[in-house]
């Protein structure tokens, strides 16, 4: 039905009516390098807005609805998207802390009430998730993706998309998402921000498409084009990735929007000689719609009337947006989203606030506890509080980046919720210590010191600002800002028990403290709740229980470090083997300070032998992978318990580790459990030397544990499988 509506509308659009529907513009939002010399209204009224990107209130929201419903020839309502990429008011962790969770019910959550808030206020449409793994820290959108892992990211990848898009479209309280940056773009060279990556097909199949095609399978309805160039073409105009695998291999619905003034950028890459060729470029490759650069209202019109571009192609784009228009309901409800009650009702709520805690207590990774530093323990009665992150809304560095309609004086500080969370007799004092980027002049370091020469126990709360990651934030040195290293020192100098909290939008390189600081605690960028979050961890009301989605380097030279690389021919499998001729670093050891998964509780468990229902398998079979689980410490808590597999001899060489699954469950203290995960097939198989996803007869490893570092491993044969790889000697 949507269909024949569809139809029916296209024929009585003029061709420049179409085209607007594959512009969309920004509505009084100016950033420093877009410029939009339009006048909206008019550009509105003649029916060349099919989207914008409002950033205003409600009212003026409406009032660009009513144009486009009221005075354009055909009606035809526009979509409003943006970036809520953590919470809309209520702003969760920063994804990557949502990732070291590991818990897709409440990452879906997330998504969920962040959907309900940004629909409360008008938006339709988000510019996320973003699903770009990525090995390098350096790269500043570190802190909006799920890690470098595609297993965990494929899997949050389908919580998401589940908790922004709902059930049913046609819902006011549900929205489109956008799965971006199609593709690569977290492979930027050297971590730089848009930056070009070079990728070989096998691995851009296996670490960086996964997790886009896990967010087509749940039914995304968009996708985002990457800034970056791959392999010499710009993802905007890429049609092996726009054509090849998103429409023939995947067979993709959805619509694919270029990211900001992509289009244009065609140019500056070196890609396309002017505005037109960048527009013919983008449109033929398979970008449908144009964020902000208005390069196809400008030249679509003529590429079509100059024989270059067939209508018909037009139209095929035009139709996935008008088909989305209506399974939103749009058509029926133009104003469905512009609705006072619920923008006064629906958002930050009690609830929302309750949901935004508790993720945040499981997002916070503690790296290191040496003797129980922590939790605080009601004995401990003078607390110092100190850091540029105590108390610091001004640059959002504790709710984090990409939080644009968040006011950060919803944000609860380390301060207030220290103050909250104590006993009655238990005193805070506070220093900041630092000033913002975290230089500590020697005046307020001093002061700091005396002041937690005083005290029974010293935090101190360190890390980057809210801006030193996300769009535009990488950074070159990912060691603590300023001179924090030195008030570090400085405190362990007093031989008193203390614990750092970092916050950060990525992974800090804290080798050269690291054995200096009893009880590290990671901290991402918690969200508007952060001080009760890291408050009811470090008092012990709540146990961590993050793991880490990402390596955390041991030196920055490292980098790329992720834990699953390939092996090398001359494996370095004792870290003590002096040996000259092995696959390692002369200066540094090849272990990372800390490995992915990784992840501490105030409890402790034990695992049990491992165990396969079969050693032998066929291709029919399933394998049965278990163990038991015990909790032998004192805390009630949660585990997040891994599977890795290696394929030990395959037509192509393959990573040493592959996580598989995982499982995160509570477990009172002194209870067990039996872990089980199931395989088949399907899960062995990979892109071989003829490029088809498949495997072959053969021995894997199968390991299981609680971090990367840390499994116990069993190895079974698959046995009877007629593989489309040739050269097996069996
Ligand atoms: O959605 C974003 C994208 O991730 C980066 N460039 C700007 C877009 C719109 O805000």
């Amino acid at each position: 039905q949507i269909e024949q509506k569809v139809d029916a509308l296209l024929k009585k659009m003029t061709l420049k009516e179409k085209i607007g529907q594959l512009n969309q513009l920004k509505g009084n939002y100016s950033t420093d390098i877009y410029e939009q010399n339009i006048d909206l209204n008019e550009a509105i009224k003649r029916g060349e807005v099919g989207a914008l990107t409002p950033y205003t209130n409600l009212d003026q929201m409406k009032k660009w609805q009513q144009l486009a419903v009221d005075s354009s020839r055909l009606g035809i309502p526009m979509l409003y998207g943006a970036d809520v990429i953590h919470g809309y008011r209520t702003i969760f962790p920063a994804p990557i802390g949502q990732a070291s969770s590991w818990d897709m019910e409440k990452i879906q959550n997330a998504e969920r009430i962040a959907a309900v808030e940004a629909t409360a206020a008008g938006l339709m449409w988000n510019f996320t998730p973003m699903l770009d793994i990525a090995r390098d820290p350096r790269w500043g959108r570190v802190m909006e993706g799920g890690g470098e892992d595609p297993y965990l990211v494929s899997q949050i990848a389908r919580a998401r998309v589940r908790g922004i898009q709902g059930d049913d479209l046609s819902k006011p309280n549900t929205m489109m998402a956008t799965a971006k940056h199609f593709a690569a773009y977290g492979r930027a060279e050297g971590g730089q921000e848009y930056n070009s990556t070079e990728v070989s097909e096998r691995t851009l199949r296996e670490i960086y498409l996964p997790p886009f095609k896990a967010a087509q399978e749940e039914g995304i309805a968009c996708m985002m084009n990457g800034f970056n160039a791959i392999n010499g073409i710009p993802a905007t105009a890429n049609e092996f990735l726009l054509k090849q695998v998103l429409r023939k291999e995947w067979q993709f619905k959805g619509f694919m929007v270029s990211d900001a003034n992509s289009i244009y950028e065609l140019i500056p890459h070196g890609y396309a000689a002017d505005k037109k060729e960048a527009a013919y470029k983008a449109f033929t490759a398979g970008s449908d719609t144009d964020l902000w650069a208005n390069v196809y209202m400008e030249y679509l019109p003529e590429l079509v009337e100059e024989g270059y571009i067939d209508e018909k192609d037009v139209d095929a784009s035009v139709r996935k947006i008008l088909t989305y228009k209506y399974k939103m309901g749009l058509f029926d409800h133009p104003y469905q989203y512009f609705n006072k009650k619920r923008f006064k009702k629906e958002i930050f709520t009690k609830a929302h606030q309750q949901a935004s805690l508790e993720l945040a207590e499981e997002s916070m990774v503690l790296l290191k506890n040496e003797n129980h530093t922590l939790p605080i323990t009601k004995k401990t009665k003078k607390i110092a509080l100190m850091g540029p992150l105590v108390n610091s809304r001004e640059f959002k560095d504790l709710i984090g980046n990409w939080t644009g309609f968040s006011k950060p004086e919803d944000a609860i500080m380390l301060d207030q919720g220290f103050n909250d969370v104590k006993a009655k007799d238990q005193e805070i004092i506070f220093s900041q210590a630092c000033e913002a980027w975290g230089n500590c002049p020697d005046a307020l370091m001093d002061e700091a010191v005396e002041i937690a020469k005083k005290s029974d126990f010293i935090v101190l709360a360190l890390g980057e600002q809210g801006y030193n990651s996300g769009e535009c934030g990488s950074r070159a040195d990912i060691t603590l800002p300023g001179n924090q290293e030195e008030l570090i020192e400085r405190i362990a100098a007093l031989n008193k028990p203390f614990a750092v909290l970092v916050m950060a939008g990525r992974p800090l390189v804290l080798t050269s403290v690291i054995d200096k600081i009893p009880a590290v605690l990671y901290c991402w960028q918690p969200g508007t709740m952060a001080g009760e979050a890291i408050a009811n961890l470090v008092f012990g009301k709540k146990s961590p229980s993050a793991k880490l989605p990402m390596t955390l380097p041991y030196a920055l030279g490292q980098v790329p470090i992720y834990y699953n690389k390939l092996s090398s021919g001359r494996p370095k499998l004792d870290p003590t083997d002096k040996r000259w001729g092995l696959n390692s670093w002369s200066d540094v050891p090849n272990e990372p300070l800390f490995a992915f998964g990784h992840g501490l509780t105030y409890s402790e468990f034990e695992y049990g032998p491992l165990k396969v229902n079969k050693t032998t398998f066929g291709p029919d079979d399933t394998l049965e992978v278990s163990c038991t689980v015990k909790n032998t410490g004192n805390y009630d808590t949660d585990e997040i318990t891994q599977l890795y597999i290696r394929d030990i001899a395959a037509s192509v060489a393959r990573p040493v580790k592959e996580l598989k699954g995982f499982q995160r469950f509570s477990l009172k203290k002194g209870e067990q459990k039996e872990v089980k995960f199931t395989l088949t097939l399907d899960d062995l198989k990979y892109w071989n030397d003829k490029m088809n996803f498949d495997v072959e007869d053969g021995t894997f490893k199968i390991m299981v544990g609680p971090a990367s570092d840390n499994v116990q491993e069993v190895t079974v044969e698959l046995k009877g499988y007629k593989s489309s790889f040739s050269k097996n000697v069996q």
